[in-house]
């Protein structure tokens, strides 16, 4: 499974490539205004310095909403770099323009999804990454994890390219589940990429085996 952080935070990003396991990088508006970047130009050079810290694919996410703008913004984003994967939230328009990206070879991720409905549309549109957001389901007292499985089913059943990106990711049992189910790739804040390091009965060990050692070699 593939490891993306779900972040525009520079340091965070730069702190899981370090770690070795990053395998890309998803962002949205509400994530890129967390970090106070406004302004087109600014926003655009973000993206390209995210891809230059990192070796996978980023997601940029269109704002807008219609056909046209939709295609005009995406081939901008596209062609900032190579490692751009497009960003098309699932609405009407937005099938109709994952259907033209893919037919100019333009990577996208179906972004908002939240019913296995909607991501048999997105691999029928030739969408490349398809976004469930399973915490803000869990979050709705609905069975996030249920939806990824379902997906999986569906896409397994037809033999769809489209890669299961699990998204709105909340912690650590999400990510073991989601490897468990067989999504594709979970993209993650590095809380809960780092919170995978952690268990008790590992620290006690290697605090034994440091103090067994320390008596012996002083
Ligand atoms: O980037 C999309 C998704 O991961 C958002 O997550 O935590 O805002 O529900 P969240």
């Amino acid at each position: 499974m593939k490891f993306f952080i779900d972040t525009a935070n520079l340091e965070q990003i730069k702190e899981a490539q370090d770690l070795g396991v990053l395998d890309g990088v998803t962002t949205n508006p509400s994530l890129m205004a967390k970090e106070g970047i406004k302004g087109q130009e600014n926003i655009l050079n973000h993206y390209v310095t995210i891809c230059n810290l990192v070796d996978g694919d980023v997601s940029a996410e269109v704002i807008a909403t219609d056909f046209k703008g939709i295609i005009e913004e995406g081939e901008k984003l596209a062609s900032l770099h190579k490692q751009i994967v497009v960003k098309v939230p699932m609405i009407k328009e937005g099938i109709k323009a994952i259907k033209y990206f893919s037919s100019k070879g333009i990577k996208t991720n179906c972004t908002l999804v939240f019913s296995p409905g909607q991501a048999l549309l997105a691999a029928k549109a030739g969408a490349t990454y398809v976004s469930p957001f399973l915490g803000r389901l869990d979050d709705a007292s609905t069975d996030g994890l249920e939806l990824i499985e379902k997906i999986r089913i569906i896409y397994d059943n037809y033999g769809y390219q489209t890669q299961i990106l699990a998204a709105s990711i909340r912690h650590t049992m999400h990510i073991v589940k989601c490897a468990e189910i067989g999504a594709d790739v979970a993209t993650c804040p590095l809380s809960a990429i780092t919170g995978l390091l952690k268990h008790p009965l590992t620290d006690i060990g290697l605090a034994t085996f440091l103090a067994d050692y320390k008596k012996v070699n002083g």
